[in-house]
């Protein structure tokens, strides 16, 4: 049995940690893994190093991934998907393990439709992903958000000011929220809630007024303000996406302007992708790989492996196209109730 592993889309703190244990449980039953190269690239391209045992050692606790990533889209490409089912073959792959975001499952739920036999692994940092509770990156991600607002509370203290904090997650705000409440941050804006901005401003008005010397606002990347265009970037990736960013600096000025206190903004974007992963993430994608070779060795293909509650199921590929977990009317409520 030979088995290609490939990351697909942005990369995400545990990527390597998955690498790692999809090699290690494979080898168990006596499997050889390929690693594909960039994505979906490398299947078009053949681009592939082997991977064995000593290959994936001491990388459980590295960032980034070794296998590289990119945002390629065969489907967008002239004769892609049948090029990547001819390399598939010609590389003698008896099975896929695709580790990705909503994109990278998409093309493997289409290409599984084609006959590739394909296991989907789902991470991001945005946390974005139907059908699973959770997504690796995403804890490593809070965590190194909370650290930096942590930071930046200081600061803002020294210098009484406003500090807009802009953070990653497209159209969805879970970085903002979960990191906007573990930091105790007074104003957490997020895509799924439209805010008036002179309310907001009157709010933080009457907060210095009180006596505050510094107040946090963690906005999300994907948060639009009316008449400021959140991104100047016309450019798309081959999925459609726009980049992102930008809102940050407009809501500083807004704020400045309206409630008169000094404000600045910080952009955290990659700093937050990158970096070791935490402990829960390296066990998630740890738990999430073994079940993807246990897919494999009973011969179950077109399903992405996920956590549900504490335990880690498996659902249809093609459940997730086209869809996007935005924040549950539990988060949305605590972030009220936490605004202050
Ligand atoms: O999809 C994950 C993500 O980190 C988004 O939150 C962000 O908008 C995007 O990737 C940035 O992508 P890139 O690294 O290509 O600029």
């Amino acid at each position: 049995m030979k088995l290609g592993i490939l990351n697909g889309g942005g990369d995400c703190a545990g990527l390597n940690a998955v690498t790692r244990a999809v090699v290690r449980k494979s080898e168990q039953f006596g499997y050889e893994n390929v690693g594909i190269r960039h994505g979906w690239q490398g299947l078009l391209e053949l681009d592939t190093v082997p991977l064995n045992w000593s290959d994936v050692s001491h990388i459980i606790n590295q960032g980034g991934t070794i296998l590289h990533t990119t945002r390629t889209n065969p489907f967008n490409r002239k004769n892609g998907p049948e090029t990547v089912l001819e390399n598939a073959r010609k590389l003698g792959l008896d099975a896929l393990i695709a580790v990705g975001g909503e994109d990278t499952l998409s093309v493997a739920a289409k290409l599984s439709k084609m006959g590739l036999k394909v296991v989907g692994v789902p991470k991001t940092i945005d946390n974005d992903i139907v059908s699973t509770d959770m997504t690796f990156g995403f804890d490593s991600a809070v965590n190194v958000t909370v650290d930096a607002i942590d930071r930046i509370q200081t600061t803002g203290e020294s210098h009484d000011r406003i500090m807009v904090v802009e953070v990653m997650g497209r159209d969805a705000g879970w970085i903002a929220a979960y990191a906007g409440l573990a930091s105790g941050a007074n104003l957490v804006l997020v895509p799924e809630e439209p805010f008036d901005l002179n309310i907001m401003a009157g709010f933080l008005k009457q907060r210095h007024a009180k006596g505050a010397t510094a107040s946090i606002v963690v906005v999300g990347e994907g948060c639009r303000l009316k008449d400021y265009p959140a991104s100047n970037s016309k450019e798309v990736d081959e999925f459609g996406h726009g980049r992102l960013g930008g809102i940050g600096e407009a809501l500083a000025r807004e704020l400045e302007k309206r409630a008169g206190i000094e404000t600045r903004a910080v952009v955290l974007g990659h700093v937050v992708r990158g970096g070791p992963p935490s402990a829960y993430d390296r066990i998630l994608a740890t738990r999430l790989a073994v079940t993807a070779v246990q897919c494999v060795k009973e011969g179950v293909f077109g399903v992405m492996v996920c956590v549900r509650g504490n335990s880690i199921s498996k659902v249809p590929l093609e459940s997730i196209i086209g869809k996007m977990k935005t924040l549950d009317q539990e988060t949305l409520s605590l972030i009220k109730d936490f605004n202050a």
